[in-house]
């Protein structure tokens, strides 16, 4: 086990080092860097689903004052390669999906730049284009591995034998649509064209890491990935979708190409989003359970369909929890895929976990109810003694301590466990339950640089993300303790890649990766100088070897708990109240935790009960594209919500014991919701999200039995 630190400045709720500039509107995002002379960039999109160009007349846009050029795939210059579709613009006349990118005009003005783009005319041959996921599709296939380099399907005993003498069997198929990353800040960038010394590229861009963005763009432009310098010191949000770069960053490579070293920028606009920068598939599962009365699982199956785009396959690991949630003798797992005329799907917080949770934890009320069992009882009877998926111990696995704070905390006893009997003032009242878990992941390739400056401060350096989440904070503080200094001392430097390498801000990996090569570094910097450095000393490290990591299952778990009040004449849904209880190893800083985990609560609220990217499979095109109707939950809709956690530090976990926050805090919380509208109503939705229309007419005691 590698020496964990100890807590000075970890663990305290310190305000964000990066609040005053941010609230004094100082902080600089990627559209708002100050270069010299810059020209707009706006894009020109597919209006068909697929298909061929026949004719791209931009005589008209051209033609505008200000126009400085209009680039197609018949005058862009050429990309060096296509292993990445997403990343292959304006380079054939093929469209893959409605809303491409198929040609972008440069102007000397945004708004001149926009209204050319609506002159340009483009004639298509039109094919047939498929956009819709079914289960009874005849093209489902299986991929090599799912996200995360994940096990397509798993089997172990016979899962169909066991369920056909299980005494209880639920067996129920549960649907989440597709979403949109909504970020405040769009998908933004400006990129620098210098011909000097063979060619380089500048690009401030909005990403989850610099360093993803220079080893993605590089074998495209085909340059040199030390050519390439991506600066990104604040950015407004990305939940995944800033994860990868995406075709408007080929986009303003292109035109800065053509335009004689002038700074070009591009902001993406909401609209856009909705169909360039990657979204939640939309998930069909199959849950399976066979249990003993007693409500011990026996078998457990969970098949999910899923989409992925014709050009890149992306394949979402919903089924993946399945494998180490709970233990059950016989278990199936798989993933099957249908490729559509569709953009990539890609990360949206918590891939595969959310989705995948959402089923599994409904499954589980359900089956609480057949046995007659209450649903966190239901839970504790099937905690496994080691992980199901390995074998392996769990580093530390506290679900059920969770589970019964929680239920301490939201007064889970006063419930009754009748559904819908509830009726105040025309309002259904019920409470529920679930579980959440994340995978705890360490991404290999962080290293960071420490100096010693004339001024007693440490400069701590390496390219790290601060995504709204804290990082210009926490990992401060952890420097801090690495050095066994105040934070006051401490001066971070992250998202740039003339820092030290680092890894992406995702999979709720960043702080714990990032912050562990702090660490090497900072042991690195003791070793060589002491504790009374020179001026100008320095050391670099990186992530210290955690053999023992290797020899157990790391996971963080909560429990999640709603109450919902559902109107018994219109089927609205408020949720009044909602608690998680997580154990997540070591909290670096309270405050900014606190906001992660409430916000992935909020999230998933709005998931439960609001979003969904609507899709019109004539065109092919999300037809709620904006904020206006892509609903997200908004202050209105957001009660009283409530994040705790357990006071821990996880040994096998890396230097600070720390888990990781980022995703769990979405997962868990529409089942729970869920769980909650058929306590109140009687109904049980399987489909997300739970809309009016999908109650009205069958709540309440009496039309209940009728419907
Ligand atoms: Mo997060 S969806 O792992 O960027």
């Amino acid at each position: 086990m590698t020496e964990t630190l100890r807590a000075n400045e970890m663990g305290r709720p310190l305000e964000r080092l990066d609040g005053h500039v941010k609230v004094t509107g100082e902080a600089v995002y990627a559209y708002e860097q100050p270069v010299t002379d810059p020209l707009y960039l706006h894009p020109v999109q597919s209006t068909i689903a697929r298909g061929r160009i026949t004719t791209f007349d931009a005589s008209a846009a051209e033609a505008v004052e200000g126009v400085v050029a209009v680039l197609t795939h018949e005058n862009a210059p050429r990309l060096a390669a296509d292993d990445d579709k997403e990343l292959w613009v304006l380079q054939d006349d093929r469209v893959h999906y409605r809303g491409q990118f198929i040609g972008v005009v440069v102007a000397e003005s945004l708004e001149i730049a926009r209204y050319a783009a609506d002159l340009v005319r483009v004639e298509y041959d039109r094919w047939p284009h498929d956009v819709e996921l079914r289960a009874d599709r005849d093209d489902l296939y299986a991929p090599d591995v799912v996200n995360a380099g994940k096990e397509t399907d798993t089997d172990s005993g016979d899962v169909d034998e066991a369920l056909a003498h299980a005494p209880v069997v639920i067996d129920h198929t549960y649907t989440t649509p597709m979403e949109h990353n909504n970020p405040m800040e769009p998908h933004a960038c400006i990129a620098i064209w210098d011909a000097e010394n063979g060619g380089g590229l500048t690009l401030y861009d909005s990403t989850q890491g610099v360093y993803v963005v220079r080893r993605k763009l590089a074998p495209v432009l085909g340059l040199e990935p030390e050519r390439i310098r991506v600066v990104s010191p604040h950015v407004g949000g990305g939940f995944g979708s800033k994860g990868t770069p995406h075709a408007h960053n080929v986009l303003a490579c292109l035109a800065a190409r053509v335009v004689g070293g002038r700074p070009v920028k591009l902001a993406v606009t909401r609209q856009q989003m909705f169909a360039v920068v990657g979204y939640r598939t939309p998930t069909i599962q199959r849950v399976r359970l066979g249990a003993g009365t007693d409500g011990r699982l026996v078998a457990l199956a969970h098949d999910a369909i899923e989409q992925t785009s014709r050009i890149n396959e992306f394949a979402e690991q919903s089924t993946t929890v399945s494998r180490m949630m709970y233990a059950a003798a016989d278990r199936h797992t798989s993933h099957r895929l249908a490729a559509l005329d569709v953009p990539p799907p890609f990360w949206m917080r918590a891939p595969g976990v959310f989705p995948g949770m959402y089923a599994a934890e409904v499954a589980m009320d359900e089956l609480a109810l057949a046995c007659g069992l209450d649903p966190i009882e239901l839970r504790v009877r099937n905690e496994p003694g080691t992980d199901p998926e390995t074998g392996k111990p769990f580093s530390s696995r506290r679900l059920v301590e969770c589970l019964r704070e929680g239920a301490r905390l939201f007064g889970w006893e006063r419930r009754d466990p009748e559904p819908g009997t509830r009726l105040h003032d025309g309002w259904l009242e019920g409470t529920g339950v679930a579980a959440a878990t994340y995978p705890r992941e360490l991404m290999p390739g962080n290293h960071a640089l420490i100096r010693y400056g004339s001024d007693g401060c440490y400069q701590v350096c390496i390219a790290a993300a601060d995504i709204g989440t804290g990082t210009w904070t926490a990992l401060t503080q952890i420097a801090a303790d690495a050095l066994e200094v105040p934070a006051k001392v401490i001066r971070l430097e992250i998202g740039d890649t003339d820092l030290p390498q680092a890894t992406v801000a995702g999979g709720s990996s960043g702080l714990s990766s990032w912050g562990s090569a702090v660490v090497g570094a900072a042991r690195a910097f003791r070793d060589r100088h002491g504790p009374r450095p020179e001026p100008g000393a320095e050391a670099t490290g990186t992530v210290p070897d955690n053999p023992a990591a290797e020899k157990v299952a790391l996971h963080s778990f909560g429990a999640q708990f709603a109450e919902v009040r559902v109107s018994a004449d219109t089927g609205e849904v408020r949720v009044r109240r909602m608690l998680g209880v997580f154990s997540v190893g070591r909290v670096i800083n309270a405050r900014t935790a606190r906001s992660q985990l409430i916000g992935g609560m909020t999230m998933g609220l709005s998931a439960a009960l609001y979003e969904q990217s609507v899709v019109d499979p004539r065109f092919g095109h999300v037809i709620d594209h904006d904020l206006a109707t892509y609903h997200i939950a908004a202050n209105a809709d957001v009660q009283d919500v409530d994040a705790v956690w357990l006071d821990e530090v996880d040994p096998f976990a890396g230097p600070m014991g720390a888990r990781g926050i980022g995703e769990i805090g979405i997962v868990g919380a529409p089942a729970a919701i869920v769980n909650a509208v058929h306590h109140a109503t009687g109904v049980r939705v399987r489909d997300l999200p739970v809309t009016p229309d999908k109650l009205v007419g069958r709540t309440g005691p009496d039309s209940r039995t009728a419907a």
